[in-house]
């Protein structure tokens, strides 16, 4: 593998080497602290992220190596019109690595044709977001010990949310997985993910208007933002945004063994007061995401420690 744009891109036994590595940095972390040693990733942000680029900087300086990049597009030369193309060519000369977040979607796959160093999709527009999925496996693999036999609930902007088309893909090729997709008739699953993903391989789903009736049967409640940024009309945003708001009386019915899960970043759609709730793992995910970066990293470079 030379880039990661797509998860699906990773077999699943690709996927358990990463997360077993993962498991191996976070044991030893001082057996990786001069891994990448001499190694600069680039961080090419064209839109926002507080988690995403501060853990993939925070992965590659825990390897040793070094970080550039720009944080918005404006400080960037692609204010003057500068192509993608272009511009990865040229942070090509510069560094070993790159991760890129785009709104358009498909841009970090025109990165690879020219960027001469492995790149990363850090998310582009409500297409894919793999690394976000790989934060969601190992948090699932930590709370759970297996992939198999999981009731997996998706909840809320199930449209553009990004996060939630990975980790449905990701997800379906494990034993015994069954989806409760939970959303507003405007924020459905995009047809294409029911029919070449869920359909195609006779993985049992349903699709449902309350969180409430679906909560007693989940093992993941996999929680998302409607987002503002992905929406033509305020209006339509405004009267969509609070439609779940997860709160301790919600969380009655549900299992005890449950597992909350949230890419975040969270506007209302998780109540504060859930967050001592020993089911809440939304900021282990956080720091489980550093970890997957940083396996991603060595993979990427071919680094062997
Ligand atoms: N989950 C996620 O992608 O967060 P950021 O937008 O803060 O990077």
């Amino acid at each position: 593998m030379k880039n990661l744009i797509d998860i699906m891109q990773m077999s699943t036994d690709e996927l358990q080497e990463l997360i077993d590595r993962a498991l191996d940095i976070i044991a030893n972390p001082a057996k990786y602290a001069e891994s990448c040693r001499g190694k600069k990733l680039a961080t090419l942000f064209f839109e926002p992220s507080t988690r995403t680029r501060l853990s993939f900087e925070a992965a590659m300086y825990e390897l040793g190596g070094n970080v550039i990049g720009f944080s918005e597009a404006k400080s960037s030369s692609a204010a003057k019109g500068e192509s993608v193309a272009d511009t990865v060519r040229t942070v090509g000369c510069y560094a070993d690595i790159i991760a890129m977040r785009h709104p358009k979607e498909g841009a970090p796959l025109v990165a690879t044709r020219t960027a001469g160093v492995p790149v990363v999709n850090a998310g582009d527009g409500g297409h894919n977001h793999p690394t976000q999925t790989l934060a969601d496996l190992l948090t699932i693999y930590r709370e759970k010990g297996t992939f198999d036999n999981l009731t997996v609930g998706l909840c809320g902007d199930l449209k553009f949310g990004r996060t939630v088309h990975s980790l449905i893909s990701a997800m379906s090729r494990y034993k015994g997985v069954k989806f409760v997709l939970i959303s507003p008739e405007e924020l459905k699953v995009p047809r294409y993910i029911i029919t070449d993903v869920l359909e195609a391989n006779g993985i049992p789903y349903e699709e449902v208007t309350s969180l409430e009736e679906a909560m007693p049967q989940l093992d993941i409640l996999y929680m998302t933002r409607v987002q503002r940024e992905r929406f033509f009309n305020e209006a339509d945003y405004l009267r969509l945004k609070d439609t779940y708001i997860l709160t301790p009386e919600k969380l009655r019915t549900a299992k005890e063994s449950l597992s909350i899960l949230h890419p975040l970043p969270r506007v209302n759609e998780i109540s504060v007061a859930v967050d001592d709730d020993p089911r809440a793992c939304y900021f282990k995910q956080v720091l489980n995401g550093k970890y997957m970066r940083m396996a991603l990293i060595l993979k990427l470079l071919e680094v062997n420690v």
